[in-house]
C-alpha cells in the first residue's frame, strides 16, 4: 500500500484526528504528529498503548507480543505501537489525548552507529550520529530498527544535550535479543539504523526542586546518567541531594565508574551512589578503584530501603530496569517511602 491513512482518536478528551504514512505505526504516527497518546515502551510490552478499532482495518506486526495480554482482540483491541492501518479508521482510546506543545515531539530519523566499545563481558556503549539534530529531556529514550530486523528496540540517551546529532546509548545482551545479538556479533560502526523519538516520560526537569533518587538495574542505569549529567551541568547539587542505586550481579558488571566518581567529586557531598550487588559476598564497603562509590550486599531496592529510611521527604524518584526489579523498587517506594505515584517516574524494559 502506498497511501496515507487518515486516523481518528476518541478519547476521554474528545475527537483529534492525524495521518498514518504507509507502513507507519499508529502511535508513532500519532505522536509524530503532537498527540499526547498513552504509551511507555513503545515497543510492544507494556500494553499501555491499547486502543479499539471502531472501524477500518489494520495489520498487527507483532503478534506475540507481550502488551497484547489482557486485550480483547475479539472485540477489535489492538496495540498502537505494533498495529498498521490498512485503511482509514476511527479508533477509540481509554485515556485523556490532547495535542501538546509541552511534550518535545519525537520524529523519524535515520543515524550511522560508531564508538562501539565493550563495558562489560555483556553490555556494549555505543553512539549514533544522527542526520539532522534531536533535543530531549534527560531520562528519555529512542527506538532503533537494524538493517533487515524486525521490530524496535528501545534505548535510554545516556548523555545530555539539546539540538545534538550524537546520542550515546548502551546496550545488556540478552538471550533472543535481535538487536542486541546484532550489535554483538559483529563490528557495526558505520551501520545505518533507523531512529524514532525522543520518547518517554521518566524525565528530569531542575525547574521541580525535587531532590533525586535514582534506582536502576542493569543498563536501566543509561537514563540516570543522563539525568545525573544535565544535574551536574546545572550545578543542581549545589543545592539538592542526589541517591543512585545501582544493582548489578557482581562487581565486574558494574559500569561508568569513572563518571561517577567524577559526578561524587562535582557534587560537593550531595550525591551518593551505591552499587548493589546480589550475587558475589561483597569484602570492601568502597569500590577499591572508585572510593567515591559505595558498595553494598543485597537486592537494589532492598538496599535502597535500608538507605533511604526517613530520607524520602522532597524526593521525585526514577526507576529503570528490567520488570521484577522495577516492581521491587515500586514496592518498597510506595510501602516504606510512602511516595504517591505523581514522585515516582520509571521505565521497565523487558
Ligand atoms: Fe505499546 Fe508499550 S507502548 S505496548
Amino acid at each position: 500500500q502506498s497511501r496515507r491513512w487518515n486516523v481518528e482518536v476518541q478519547s476521554k478528551s474528545g475527537t483529534l484526528a492525524f495521518t498514518c504514512e504507509p507502513n507507519e505505526n499508529l502511535l508513532y504516527a500519532g505522536l509524530r504528529q503532537g498527540l499526547t497518546l498513552p504509551y511507555e515502551c513503545a515497543t510492544g510490552t507494556c500494553g499501555t498503548c491499547r486502543a479499539r478499532v471502531a472501524s477500518g482495518s489494520v495489520a498487527v506486526g507483532w503478534e506475540a507480543a507481550p502488551g497484547h495480554k489482557g486485550l480483547k482482540r475479539d472485540k477489535g483491541d489492538i496495540l498502537m505501537c505494533q498495529t498498521r492501518p490498512q485503511s482509514d479508521c476511527v479508533l477509540r482510546v481509554p485515556a485523556h489525548v490532547h495535542t501538546s506543545p509541552r511534550h518535545a515531539v519525537p520524529r523519524h530519523h535515520s543515524a550511522v552507529i560508531d564508538c562501539v566499545r565493550h563495558l562489560t563481558q555483556d553490555v556494549i556503549h555505543f553512539e549514533i550520529s544522527l542526520n539532522d539534530p534531536m533535543s530531549f529531556d534527560a531520562g528519555q529514550f529512542v527506538v532503533l530498527r537494524a538493517p533487515h530486523l524486525q521490530g524496535m528496540r528501545a534505548y535510554s540517551m545516556v548523555n545530555f544535550a539539546t539540538e545534538t546529532r550524537r546520542l550515546e546509548l548502551v546496550i545488556k545482551r540478552k538471550p533472543g535479543g535481535g538487536f542486541g545479538n546484532w550489535i554483538f556479533e559483529a563490528s557495526r560502526e558505520g551501520q545505518t539504523v533507523d531512529v524514532f523519538g525522543p520518547l518517554g516520560r521518566a524525565t528530569f526537569h531542575p525547574e521541580e526542586n525535587y531532590d533525586l533518587l535514582m534506582i536502576a538495574g542493569g543498563s536501566g542505569i543509561a537514563g540516570m546518567m543522563s539525568i545525573l549529567s544535565r544535574a551536574v551541568q546545572e550545578d543542581y547539587f549545589s543545592s539538592h541531594k542526589g541517591y543512585v542505586f545501582f544493582g548489578v550481579r557482581t562487581l565486574d558488571d558494574s559500569f561508568y565508574l569513572a563518571d561517577f566518581s567524577e559526578h561524587v567529586a562535582a557534587a560537593n557531598g550531595n550525591l551518593e551512589v551505591t552499587l548493589a550487588i546480589s550475587d558475589e559476598a561483597v569484602a570492601s564497603p568502597v569500590h577499591p578503584g572508585h572510593p567515591h562509590v559505595r558498595v553494598v550486599e543485597g537486592l537494589v531496592h532492598e538496599v535502597c530501603a535500608r538507605a533511604m529510611k526517613g530520607r524520602y521527604d522532597n524526593v521525585m524518584s526514577y526507576i529503570a530496569g528490567p520488570p521484577p526489579m522495577v516492581d521491587g523498587a515500586l514496592r518498597t517506594l510506595i510501602i516504606e517511602g510512602r511516595m504517591t505515584p505523581d514522585r515516582i517516574r520509571y521505565d521497565k524494559f523487558g
